[in-house]
């Protein structure tokens, strides 16, 4: 109904009133009962509608005029609602019933951390008991420490691996990812079959590298014999005894470092708690490096006094191997430098030097085991390519992160960065942990 039909209704009854009152020679009194009358019969009509709204009945068949029109317009509108209502529950239903049938565990939880609905693999593999767990903080059921610090940190850019100790001894990787106002979806997979393959073959390299260091010692041993009294050699030995020493002492570095390799990994779950000055480190190493190589110039500015909890020995072993690289591949005439300062997010460990440099291209694949840029280089400066490996595992073993800055033709700049708090904290190790490079 148009808003100009409503007024001639008004209008209409205000004349008739007037008609009325005419004949009774109060044309005024007329109208104004008229007005009266209209004003009770749109209350009563508005009291209808009001009982009407708050009930879900059909709508009133006898609402007439404007209160008819708002009537079934707001019925339109309650049934298009209801209709809806009704997809998005479906819609609701279907996700549900997709995310309950899935092999994973997933957990919803509000911006209070509070649990509002789990799948059966979550409630088993969390310990949840749903639906008599909704509404509770996640935090105060799933009681892991590393959860607990996990969740409240709010970093979540790197899944959590936890390990439950309860019946079911397992290994879990946590995912989460926020949506919505805050809310959050917790993805929970069982990866005990990967951590299990991961160890054995770890466990495998360790063992055949320890069994090949017998064999090699004797091999260098007779070698190192032979080579001593070259004068009783015939000729056309020489050069291939001299050959097989070279090999067999790069042999001896690469079970070496695989060795070591394989001890960081397998102790990255150990707590480190010794203090270690990192200026101390970096004079003593200074001090070996210049001995081996005197006319290498090593250059240290230090300016930081915090000092790193961890493992002298891993430390120190990574500290190096970034140090030697950088000698490795720079000209000799050229200074290495190593910084140790305070930065915008903790402290930084820099190894700087003027020297060959690396494109961008190799920059992500340089810590992998066994990853050169340029294979036939590196064969002719004896590396084994597992520097920067061990270098990784150090640095996630000490919650540090490895930033890697290089220009072909000028150089590399070489940093770890530690956190603040890494002298006290235990971090919650990530991919690193599975032993993935
Ligand atoms: N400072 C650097 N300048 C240029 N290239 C570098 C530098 N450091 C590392 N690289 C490149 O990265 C590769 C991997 O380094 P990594 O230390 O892991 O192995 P490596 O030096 O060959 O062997 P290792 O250190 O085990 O003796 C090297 O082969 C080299 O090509
Ligand atoms: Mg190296």
């Amino acid at each position: 109904m148009q808003w100009y039909s409503a007024l001639f209704r008004v209008f209409l009854c205000v004349v008739l009133g007037l008609a009325l009152g005419w004949y009774f020679d109060r044309p005024l009194a007329g109208a104004a009962v008229a007005l009266l009358a209209l004003a009770l019969f749109w209350s009563y009509q508005m009291s209808r509608l009001q009982t009407w709204l708050k009930s879900s009945d059909p709508p009133p068949a006898d609402l007439y005029g404007l209160w008819g029109d708002v009537v079934s317009q707001i019925h339109k509108q309650r049934r298009v609602a209801a209709e809806n209502e009704t997809r998005l529950q479906s819609l609701v239903d279907y996700l549900l019933e997709s995310f309950a049938s899935m092999r994973d565990g997933v957990v919803i939880v509000d911006a209070q951390g509070a649990i509002k609905w789990c799948n059966d693999m979550a409630a088993e593999m969390l310990a949840l008991q749903f639906p008599e767990d909704s509404g509770q903080a996640i935090t105060n059921l799933v009681r892991h420490p590393d959860f607990k610090s996990y969740v409240s940190a709010g970093d979540y850019a790197d899944p959590l691996y936890l390990y439950t100790n309860g019946d079911s001894k397992r290994h879990l990787q946590v995912i989460i990812t926020r949506f919505g106002k805050g809310d959050s979806l917790l993805f929970v997979r069982d990866v005990s079959e990967r951590v299990r393959m991961d160890q054995a073959r770890r466990d495998f390299v360790g063992n055949v590298s320890h069994e090949l260091r017998t064999p090699l010692t004797v091999i260098t041993g007779y070698l190192g014999t032979f080579l001593a009294n070259t004068e009783r050699l015939p000729d056309y030995l020489l050069k291939p005894l001299q050959q097989m020493d070279q090999q067999a002492d790069r042999m001896e570095n690469l079970l070496k470092d695989l060795l070591w390799l394989s001890r960081i990994e397998s102790e990255e779950r150990d707590e480190k708690r010794e203090s270690i000055d990192i200026k101390a480190l970096l004079e003593e190493l200074k001090e070996e490096l210049t001995a081996a190589h005197p006319r290498r110039r090593v250059l240290l500015r230090l300016s930081a006094d915090g000092r790193v909890s961890g493992d002298y020995r891993e430390l120190y072993s990574a500290i190096s191997n970034l140090v030697q690289n950088a000698m490795k591949y720079s000209a000799d005439d050229t200074p290495v430098t190593v910084g140790w300062r305070v930065g915008p997010d903790g402290y930084y460990l820099s190894v700087r030097d003027q020297g060959i440099g690396i494109d961008r291209a190799h920059i992500p694949r340089l810590t992998e085991r066994f990853y050169r840029v340029d294979d036939s280089r590196s064969s002719a400066t004896g590396g084994t390519g597992l520097g920067l490996a061990i270098v990784k595992h150090v640095a996630a073993s000490h919650g540090a992160r490895l930033q890697i800055e290089s220009e072909p033709g000028k150089g590399s700049t070489f940093t770890l960065v530690f956190p603040p708090e890494s002298s006290a904290e235990k971090v919650t190790m990530t991919e690193q942990r599975n032993g993935q490079c």
